[in-house]
């Protein structure tokens, strides 16, 4: 019995095994209910009292060795199973790529966080749309060319359902569904049916604003564009308002910053005029007002509109829109410096 509990404690020293596999089957041919180690325990009964001390000592040590072999063998193949011996564990491990924000989110958390410093909140809307909300309550009229400045994508061929042209249609949400004062900001993302290019894409992003209460002046859509405008682009910026038409605002203005690139003195990118386009605005007009339920004679508000994608333009200077939509990692890579 000694003999062979000696015989089988050197088998098991010298036991190999490369997979976890492999492992399994040692532990299997050794440990198991039937294995070589428990047929001994079995056979104990078999032995003649006066060794019965000794020959058990032996092989409750034999189990222990066996198992104690088995674990390292285990843990020597890692946790996939893997051999582990020839590598070096100690090595400073490789760098782990970190991925970065999109530059659009980036942008629209900066714009974000400016209006809520005057006390804006997030106002949210659908995608798909109706009629009513993208263009009828807005002033649109039923054949007004000015639905023609914005080329829409509907959906099933039915006029009345339609992907937002532009994020104006929060808007009349939020005012049939509140009552002022109403101070909000809706980023969000717009669909256009456009052809491709550098310059235009199908779809693209924009934040919305708008103030409704008591005696809003369109002084204080001009101190509000104007604390927008240093807050984002430096506080040496200077804005312009130039009169301009939208059917949901009157008076209606676009709002130029001085170049960023040249500070107002005139370079290629500013096309030599000092000035940049960047949003449009005014005082909402009466008939969105009444249309979305508002007293128009008791109050008064402005709105303004901006592509998040023109800001990040003049930003960071992106050529190409179509940049912001490829997923290009080493276009991503370039704004990890702006977290
Ligand atoms: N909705 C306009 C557009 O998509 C942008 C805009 C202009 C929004 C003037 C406004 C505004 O709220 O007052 O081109």
């Amino acid at each position: 019995m000694l003999d062979r509990i000696n015989n089988l404690k050197a088998e098991i020293e010298s036991l190999a095994a490369s997979t976890a596999e492999e492992v399994e089957a040692l532990r299997i041919k050794y440990l198991s209910k039937k294995g070589l180690v428990s047929q001994l325990m079995a056979d104990f009964r078999l032995v003649p009292a006066e060794s019965k001390r000794e020959v058990g000592q032996a092989i409750n040590d034999l189990k222990a060795k066996a198992t104690d072999k088995i674990n390292s063998l285990r843990d020597s193949l890692g946790s996939k199973g893997e051999d582990l011996s020839g590598l070096d564990l100690t090595r400073t491990p490789s760098d782990i790529k970190l991925g970065t924000r999109h530059p659009l989110s980036l942008v629209k958390e900066e714009i974000i966080a400016i209006f809520r410093r005057l006390g804006f909140t997030i106002a949210e809307g659908p995608e798909i749309e109706d009629d009513w909300h993208v263009f009828s309550s807005l002033n649109f009229a039923e054949d007004h060319p000015a639905r023609d400045m914005q080329d829409t994508f509907f959906i099933q061929r039915n006029p009345d359902v339609l992907l937002r042209t532009h994020t104006s249609s929060v808007q009349s949400r939020v005012m049939e569904n509140s009552r002022p004062p109403i101070r909000i900001i809706c980023p969000g993302r717009v669909y256009r049916n456009e052809a491709i290019s550098a310059r235009a894409h199908c779809f693209f992003h924009q934040v919305e604003a708008l103030y409704v209460d008591r005696n809003v002046s369109f002084a204080d859509l001009r101190q509000t564009l104007l604390y927008f405008a240093r807050e984002m682009f430096g506080p040496e910026t200077k804005i312009r308002l130039r009169p301009s038409y939208f059917p949901f605002t009157e008076p209606s203005a676009e709002m130029d910053i001085s170049c960023n690139l040249c500070g107002g003195k005139g370079c290629s990118f500013c096309k030599g005029t000092g000035w940049v386009e960047i949003l449009g605005c005014g005082m909402v007009d009466p008939n969105v007002l009444e249309a979305c339920g508002i007293d128009s004679k008791e109050y008064t508000g402005f709105a303004l509109g901006m592509g998040i994608e023109r800001i990040t333009n003049l930003k960071y200077q992106v050529k190409d829109l179509r940049m912001f939509s490829e997923n290009d990692v080493r276009f991503l890579d370039e704004f990890t410096a702006a977290h």
